[in-house]
């Protein structure tokens, strides 16, 4: 039977896979601005950025000062064995005794080692400020900006984002930002420094050699510049991937039983598989041009340690004031480090861009409008009476789809509104212009008489109870899912809410009653007890407006009968508007209004309508028991009637 049940798909036909999704809102801010607005968020954190800074420069100074007691070390033993070569210089006039050369040699050691131990201790407090400075305070702070605009952002940004692209962004990309602070914008600083120090003292040992063994740099530069310009769009594309893999692991968490029912384990694993191996072909394609571009990078330096060799070693012939200490082996010294912070420059390069994508990524989500927001004079709303008035209301998701059209009508305070219609006929989108999760295209909603944008957002959003079509509840007590809209509400205010949901029964034959703590968007309870749930957690607020969104959709008769009675006790005294499709529902409404493409066909009390509406009448017809069931049923009309 099993078998039977199975479709096989035709040989050789691929079913498509979903397109990979584009990210709306691709915004096309240019670097600067990128580069304007990270420079703006360091300065937020200058104080601590000048501390990592000066830590920085103390070491860099105590590495020069240890590389010129060598030098100084080697040129004491050689002027010691050949007093024909040139003496050293001491630092600071210092003239240690000339006759005892091991004394001299010990003191530099000793000075060696204690810088050592200075620049030991100097690294450990650096390494500590920098982690504070970026983990505990850019991050943190940087990460809270980001969560709390996606609490006030508007709709249409998660209708056209992903989750997993905005999870991502709140994790992985605000890290990308902080690499900004400290490994673009401190790392230029101590570039630019220590390369000016390095530069001026080599120098200072010697003119000629330092342009003949720095002559290569400009190609490194141009090495660098290149490698700049492939990396970029190469980090961005990783990201992309990365979210498509993001997207595929969450669906397939949340999907998972449509997954198991319809036994595609193997396919999605295939699927998996395949994102899995996009992002590794085009990890691979960035770790290749790393591969190649680092040592052509680093081959330059190799050459010019050849150079100095050539070169200092002619040097150290022809020249009686070049000497081997301070001359080829504090250059050489330095040059390595010079070399080394000039392939730094291909780090920090690297790392720009990754904060710059970053970077594109949060402040796309930081900037993004917030269309739905309260005006500076926004009424107060005490407590609302409950009259609506929709005048003239057109909207669509997107600008050349209208969902709605010409949507107009009034509705008396504390009546019943019924809405009914084919799925996808804008029922849902009417609903949600009540609390402005979407404002209207053109015309306006009343509330009271004042229009809903010239209300302050909160105390509008107060004053509505909302049952969804399909509830969510959090991974939380039953007590607190009941109590999300108003946290200081007293055990007795839960359990009266409940009572009216019909909920209050099945909450304590659960294990732990009102304190049982849900699993994550509800498991563990049916779908009729997580809305008579929803129900009680709207009716918790008092609210004198209560929407409810078809919440018997997905529900057995049994079950919807009592949420039916559920509501009923729930939309007493106040402006109800109920998304329904079954007579006995329809049939409690002040008024009935029939939507069909998004436009009001039909409305009236459901008496006029049962006598004149053919749409009403087909929907009600379907739900009138037939002879025959009846007879099949061992039952009579007459008995169902009653
Ligand atoms: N977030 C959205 N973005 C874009 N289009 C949407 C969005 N939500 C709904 N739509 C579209 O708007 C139209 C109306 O949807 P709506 O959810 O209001 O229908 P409905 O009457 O509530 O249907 P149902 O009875 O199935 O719940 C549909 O064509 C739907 O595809
Ligand atoms: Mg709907």
């Amino acid at each position: 039977m099993a078998a039977l049940l199975r479709f096989k798909s035709p040989v050789g036909r691929v079913l498509p896979s979903p397109p990979s999704p584009t990210p709306q809102n691709v915004t096309t801010v240019s670097n600067w601005t990128l580069i304007r607005r990270m420079l703006g968020l360091a300065w937020a954190y200058r104080w601590g950025c000048i501390k990592v800074l000066l830590l920085q420069i103390c070491l860099l100074s105590f590495g020069l000062m240890g590389l010129g007691l060598f030098g100084l070390g080697v040129d004491t033993i050689r002027y010691h064995i050949d007093p024909t070569s040139k003496a050293p210089e001491y630092p600071l006039g210092l003239q240690p005794p000339a006759d005892n050369p091991a004394f001299t040699v010990s003191a530099i050691a000793v000075s060696i080692l204690v810088l050592a131990l200075l620049r030991g201790w100097l690294t450990y407090v650096y390494t500590l400020a920098s982690n504070y400075l970026v983990q505990a305070e850019i991050v943190v702070d940087l990460r809270a900006q980001v969560y709390s605009k996606l609490q006030r952002i508007s709709f249409r940004f998660f209708d056209s984002n992903e989750t997993g692209s905005i999870i991502n962004r709140v994790t992985g990309d605000v890290q990308n930002v902080r690499l900004f602070v400290d490994g673009v914008i401190l790392q230029t600083v101590v570039l630019i420094l220590s390369l000016s120090v390095y530069l001026f003292y080599m120098l200072h040992i010697h003119v000629q050699l330092t342009i003949a063994c720095l002559a290569s740099t400009p190609f490194l530069g141009f090495l660098t510049w290149i490698y700049m310009g492939k990396v970029r769009p190469a980090s961005l594309k990783t990201r992309e991937l990365s979210d498509t893999l993001v997207r595929r692991l969450s669906e397939n968490i949340q999907g998972i039983q449509v997954v198991k029912g319809f036994a595609r384990e193997a396919e999605e694993i295939d699927k998996f598989a395949e994102a899995n191996r996009h992002v590794r072909e085009q990890q691979n394609w960035t770790f290749w041009l790393t591969s190649v571009f680092s040592p052509l990078i680093s081959f330059i330096p190799q050459f010019n340690m050849v150079v100095l060799l050539c070169y200092g070693g002619y040097l150290l012939t022809r020249d009686p004031s070049f000497t081997l200490g301070q001359g080829i082996i504090v250059f050489a010294g330095l040059l390595r480090q010079f070399e080394a912070q000039v392939t730094n420059i291909a780090t920090i390069a690297n790392s720009a861009q990754q904060s710059l994508t970053g970077a594109q990524r949060v402040f796309e989500i930081l900037d993004a409008p917030v269309d739905i927001k309260s005006k500076p004079d926004a009424v107060r709303l005490r407590r609302a009476e409950g009259a609506l008035r929709f005048e003239n209301v057109s909207f669509g998701y997107r600008a050349e789809e209208p969902v709605l059209q010409d949507i107009d009508f009034e509705v008396p305070a504390g009546s019943i509104i019924a809405i009914t219609g084919a799925t996808g006929a804008g029922k849902s989108t009417l609903l949600s212009l009540l609390p402005r999760f979407y404002d209207p295209d053109q015309g306006r909603v009343l509330l009271d008489g004042v229009d809903l944008r010239d209300m302050e957002v909160d105390d509008l959003r107060h004053s509505i109870g909302l049952v969804f079509q399909e509830s969510f509840l959090f991974s939380n007590t039953v007590a607190a899912n009941i109590a999300f809209g108003n946290p200081k509400a007293t055990q007795e205010q839960i359990e009266r809410a409940a009572r009216i949901a019909s909920a209050h029964d099945f909450i304590m034959e659960l294990p732990e009653g009102y304190d049982t703590i849900l699993g994550e968007r509800g498991n563990g309870l049916s779908g009729g007890q997580r809305q008579r749930l929803a129900i009680a957690r709207a009716i918790l607020l008092d609210p004198p407006i209560l929407l409810l969104d078809d919440p018997t959709a997905a529900i057995d008769p049994e079950t919807e009968h009592e949420i039916l009675e559920a509501m009923q006790s729930a939309m007493q005294n106040r402006t109800s508007f109920v998304v329904a499709h079954r007579l006995s529902t329809l049939r409690r409404a002040d008024r009935v209004l029939v939507l069909e493409h998004g436009r009001i066909v039909e409305s009236g009390t459901p008496d006029e309508l049962a006598r004149t509406s053919k749409l009403y009448r087909a929907a009600a017809k379907i739900q009138i028991p037939d002879e025959e069931s009846m007879r099949l049923l061992g039952m009579d009309l007459e008995e169902v009637a009653a």
